[in-house]
């Protein structure tokens, strides 16, 4: 069977777009501030394509480094701070922490209207609730490229494999919320392919490159790969070994240019729509 290829870069110009002639129709310019506390060069990387992103839309950014050693408390302040400021309409705290730093030590710190990738317990737990808050964006990507390409949510039965807050919880309320049946697997489910091979939409967010296989994936099924692995040359490469799951996939997501440019795409949305919020 010919596998359709699920690319996310139409969806993502379409969002753009949009973003960009919303954002020109604020007096003054949406605000975005991105929070580092790392030395991590693929960190470094995705934060100068989130600047680039947001210039090209007319989106104001600021990034205040705190550096690798940054305290929760540190952190916590930064993140209290510009969520008081009436000058900064969005916030994004970038990952990897520093050291004995988790997510849930300073997330909180961050207020909900500002919380554009939805990482704060409270716009997750309004996410749980089907109340209006902002979503994680690569799990809203995720639904976005799935309802882009057409592909019926309803009723269908679909694996997530990935439990982390920002990834595969949220996404599993999505899809719940879309009427989809959910099967979330992570690294101490016993068989993985036996659950995986039994959905009629598959998706990889577990950051292990190759993980699904052709063995994995039902005939005819969808699959869309979230993961990010570096490759040896320095590339990226997905959780879906494409080789093997090509050909027996109905569709399936590339990496590069599935879900990342529709992740960001989403972020910069959320950032223009934290704006109308002032
Ligand atoms: N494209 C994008 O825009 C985008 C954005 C964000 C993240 N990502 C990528 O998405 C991937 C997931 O990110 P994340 O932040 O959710 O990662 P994470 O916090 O490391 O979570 C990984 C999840 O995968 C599960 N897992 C790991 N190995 C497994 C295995 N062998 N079998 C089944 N499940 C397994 C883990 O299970 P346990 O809970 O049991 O440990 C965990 O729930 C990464 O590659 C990340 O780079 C992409």
């Amino acid at each position: 069977m010919d596998t359709v290829s699920l690319t996310g870069k139409d969806l993502a110009a379409a969002i753009n777009a949009d973003s960009k002639a919303r954002a020109a129709a604020f007096a003054v310019a949406p605000r975005l501030a991105l929070i580092v506390a790392n030395a991590d060069p693929a960190s470094a990387w995705y934060v100068n394509s989130l600047r680039k992103a947001a210039e090209r839309l007319g989106i104001a950014c600021d990034t205040v480094d705190l550096g690798a050693d940054a305290s929760v408390e540190t952190l916590r302040a930064e993140l209290a701070a510009r969520s008081a400021d009436p000058a900064v309409d969005a916030i994004m705290l970038q990952t990897p922490l520093p050291a004995g730093v988790t997510l849930d030590d300073v997330s909180s710190s961050i207020a909900a209207p500002k919380d554009v990738d939805g990482v704060s317990p409270l716009s997750l737990g309004l996410l749980a609730t089907g109340l209006p808050g902002f979503v994680p964006a690569t799990a809203e990507a995720v639904i976005e490229l799935l309802k882009h390409h057409e592909i019926p949510l309803v009723g269908k039965h679909v694996a997530v494999v990935g439990r982390s807050n920002i990834v595969g919880k949220p996404l599993a309320q999505l899809l719940l919320a879309a009427d989809a049946t959910v099967t979330v697997c992570h690294s101490r489910t016993p068989d993985l392919a036996a659950v995986t091979a039994t959905a009629e939409i598959v998706v990889a967010a577990a950051g292990r490159a190759g993980l699904i296989t052709g063995k994995h994936i039902a005939e005819s099924a969808t699959v869309i790969d979230v993961g990010t692995n570096e490759s040896a040359d320095g590339g990226i490469v997905g959780d879906v070994d494409a080789d093997s799951v090509r050909g027996r996939a109905a569709a399936l997501s590339p990496v590069p240019g599935g879900v990342g440019p529709v992740t960001t795409a989403l972020l910069m949305r959320h950032v223009v729509d934290a704006a109308g919020n002032r």
